[in-house]
């Protein structure tokens, strides 16, 4: 199955009712998400975090499933930061773990009649070995697929990737004799984990939060940021689709102008005239 062919048939009525309302010239080539949101919904229940976590890993195969019926080329999720890996109790960790390797097993079957590849990035080497074997099986599992790419962020922290990054640009620089001018964006983009892949377009967080938490900082320069209040075990597939929805609304200008602006006459400004009300 090509890219392009596509599988907007398949969505549910109460999905294709939000497609229809999409321009698709105008889809993002890239969504990136920030799935937060566990804990509060199991403690709204009263139930152990962990349960929290498990809902939160069924939400993950809706939202793909929706992403490749609509042939979204790149879809990113933060499953697993740094951060979670050192602060969270021991237990909480171990049992992400075990969640990640069962979501792995139960789920490749359904990333290939998807056309799903799956990838990922993090320092994922520090994970444990019997999950690090699963999860070069589930990528090579799925490594022909040609539809969506899940990437998934493991034991991922922005800062850590950018030290990764400038680590690797150094022994470059000593053993390659790269030259201080030769290093630029491009140069250091080609040296970060997502090398192979656009920026994102869009990011969306669920549960509220306000801020990025170290996700993907040197990409995100110009994406669209979506935040619902949703918190992540209840988002599915629909709620991407309006998050697309409201990203089309957006005019996007990469520090340039809105199309069609005139410039302002600023040469013939008075200086008195340059600050207003003073
Ligand atoms: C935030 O919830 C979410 C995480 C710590 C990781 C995300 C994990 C999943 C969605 C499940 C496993 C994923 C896969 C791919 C199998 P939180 O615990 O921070 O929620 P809270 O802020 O409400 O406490």
């Amino acid at each position: 199955m090509s890219l392009n062919s596509s599988r907007v048939h398949e969505l549910p009525a109460d999905e294709a009712a939000v497609y229809r309302r999409l321009d698709p010239e105008r889809l993002p080539q890239h969504v990136a998400i920030i799935m937060d949101g566990n804990g509060r919904w199991a403690g709204r229940r009263s139930l152990k975090r962990f349960l929290g976590h498990q809902q939160g890993a069924e939400a993950v195969q809706y939202v793909v499933e929706t992403a490749s019926r609509i042939g979204l080329p790149w879809l990113t999720l933060y499953a697993f930061s740094l951060e979670n890996n050192l602060r969270r109790p021991r237990t909480e960790v171990n049992f992400l773990m075990r969640l990640l390797r069962t979501y792995l097993s139960n789920n490749v079957q359904r990333m290939n009649d998807n056309n799903v590849r799956i990838r990922y990035i993090g320092r994922t080497n520090d994970l444990p070995e019997e999950v690090c074997e699963r999860m070069r099986w589930a990528a090579d599992a799925t490594r022909h697929n040609t539809g969506t790419t899940l990437t998934l962020a493991l034991n991922y922290g922005a800062r850590s990737e950018l030290v990764d990054a400038f680590r690797a640009l150094t022994l470059e620089v000593q053993s390659k004799g790269l030259r201080l001018d030769q290093i630029d964006e491009a140069e250091i983009h080609r040296h970060l984990y997502t090398a192979h892949m656009p920026d994102p377009d869009l990011l969306i967080r669920t549960s509220g939060e306000m801020r990025v938490s170290n996700f993907l900082l040197w990409q995100i320069a110009y994406t669209e940021i979506f935040v619902t209040d949703r918190l992540w075990p209840d988002f599915r597939g629909i709620h991407m689709l309006e998050a697309i929805e409201d990203y089309q609304r957006r005019e996007r200008r990469y520090g340039g102008l809105n199309d069609g602006t005139e410039s302002d006459d600023v040469e013939s400004l008075p200086a008195s005239q340059m600050f207003a009300g003073r």
